[in-house]
């Protein structure tokens, strides 16, 4: 039986003020944060491509769809991953599959593809459902004592739960999962996906030297990936056996144990710390918006009942999914996607020097007002017929494109579908000081300051 949806109420979720180029400058210089968003002038969301003018060295915003998948697909390896990024990440992750460029990188992705099929992120359903089931008995102790917790940290606690078990078969219970995510927080909090100081002051390719502190978080996780990888329950099929498993299609050759470890490394970085950053703002918009989650209950009671959500299930629910499809277009957790050109080059008709910084960046694509129809407002419904039909080719990059675009797009968006559904089915979230919530660029696009809830029974 279909429900009639109620009507949307127009929603602005937070966002930086745009100010003169400046004005944007020096309040980020005064608050100290490093968020790149609030630096972004208003000229960012209109601009096709432009350049931002305090940098050393020259960075250009490419909004133009067609220009930054061509920057994207690369096929002549002109522009890398930005040295910026790939320096910060080095010592987690080494040359990794999300570092890496050229060969390199092509010969990591044909081995590591197969790990991410359909017939793996079903395989690894079972591991999201195992997470979700323990994180509602949190939550039930939660609701009955009626205690504020952080919504950043729950939500991380529960993708790192679920990409513990899909990569190691073992739930994040304490031991040397839970210590690997202890250090992993310290890299979180001192790695930002472009470094501001580094933008502005130093010249292209200069070596990104570490904090102490951050080299040391980064040798205790990978000494803790091998401690899990070699711990793990025997014939299990998790995502760590199938990348021990992966041969070069070409060669034949396996990955040493220094490269599963990246891969591993890749896996954490990239695999909990996204999605958490997703689910806290599609928590807190649903936490706002009692039409949404309305709409939310009545799809998953219709197709769910109150019985069990199977991944089957989880794909008829398109509501859910364009919440998180809508959360990923105001919210993209990769808020840019540096490259560098490593050689003077046109990009969109625009001549660009070697060491440019080009940033395609989902948070201006997704909010350029040539691209979208108003676009700050919250719109799942602009994910249906044929307004989705209308969006421009090239404009919705949360997972990027080309060659390049996530390997986990598949297993993230069933992940949060089911996280989604099975959270608001059953609670209701109230956030304290909802007004004074903000988004910051870092490593992913989180709240500037963690938000606190409470929850009770729906
Ligand atoms: C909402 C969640 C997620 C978002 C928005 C997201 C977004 C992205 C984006 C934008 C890229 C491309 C970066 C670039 O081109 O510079 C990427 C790459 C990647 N992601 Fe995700 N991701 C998510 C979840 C995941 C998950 C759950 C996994 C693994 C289980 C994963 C694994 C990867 C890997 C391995 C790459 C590197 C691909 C390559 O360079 O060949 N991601 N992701």
């Amino acid at each position: 039986m279909a429900f009639a949806p109620l009507p949307l109420t127009p929603y602005t979720p937070p966002r930086p003020r745009s100010l003169s180029p400046l004005a944007g400058l020096i309040r980020t210089a005064w608050n100290g944060d490093g968020n790149l968003l609030t630096l972004l002038p208003a000229s960012a969301y209109r601009m096709r491509i432009g350049q931002l003018g305090w940098s050393r060295r020259t960075t250009w915003i490419i909004n133009d769809p067609e220009a930054a998948r061509a920057v994207l697909v690369d096929s002549d390896d002109v522009y890398p991953k930005s040295d910026l990024m790939t320096g910060a990440l080095e010592p987690l992750i080494g040359d990794s599959i999300f570092t890496s460029s050229g060969p390199r990188w092509r010969q990591q992705r044909r081995m590591i593809d197969p790990s991410f099929s359909a017939v793996r992120v079903a395989a690894g359903y079972r591991f999201m459902t195992g997470a979700v089931d323990a994180f509602q008995q949190r939550l039930e102790g939660l609701a009955g004592s009626g205690e504020a917790f952080s919504l950043d940290a729950a939500m991380s606690d529960l993708t790192a739960d679920v990409i513990c078990r899909a990569v190691f078969g073992s739930p994040l219970d304490g031991g040397a999962s839970a210590e690997a995510f202890a250090a992993f927080h310290v890299f979180e909090r001192s790695v930002a996906q472009v470094e501001l100081g580094r933008l502005i002051f130093d010249p292209p390719f200069k070596p990104v030297p570490q904090k102490p502190e951050v080299l040391e978080a980064c040798a205790a996780i990978r000494r803790l990936l091998a401690d899990l990888l070699d711990n793990r329950p025997a014939g299990g099929d998790d995502m760590a056996s199938a990348i021990l498993a992966a041969r070069d299609p070409e060669t034949g050759a396996a990955f040493t144990r220094e490269e599963v470890i990246d891969q591993l490394g890749v896996l954490f970085l990239a695999g909990h710390e996204t999605s958490a950053s997703a689910l806290i703002w599609a928590v807190f918009i649903l936490a706002q918006r009692p039409e949404l989650r309305a709409r939310l209950r009545a799809e998953v009671q219709e197709v769910a009942g109150n019985g069990p959500i199977t991944m089957e299930m989880a794909k008829r629910m398109p509501f859910v999914r364009n919440i998180f499809r809508e959360t990923l277009r105001l919210y993209p957790p990769i808020t840019f996607l540096p490259r560098v050109a490593i050689r003077d080059t046109v990009v969109g008709g625009v001549k660009m020097k070697r060491g440019a910084m080009l940033m395609i960046s989902p948070w201006t694509m997704h909010r350029h007002q040539g691209h979208w129809d108003q676009p700050d407002v919250f719109d799942p419904d602009r994910f249906t017929g044929t307004r989705e039909a209308a969006i421009k080719t090239g404009t919705y990059i949360p997972f990027g494109t080309g060659p390049r675009v996530c390997a986990g797009a598949a297993f993230a968006t069933t992940e949060a579908i089911l996280i989604l559904a099975e959270l608001f089915r059953r609670w209701d979230f109230e956030v304290l000081d909802a007004d004074k919530v903000q988004p910051a660029a870092r490593l992913t696009t989180r709240p500037a300051e963690q938000i606190l809830v409470r929850i009770r029974p729906a």
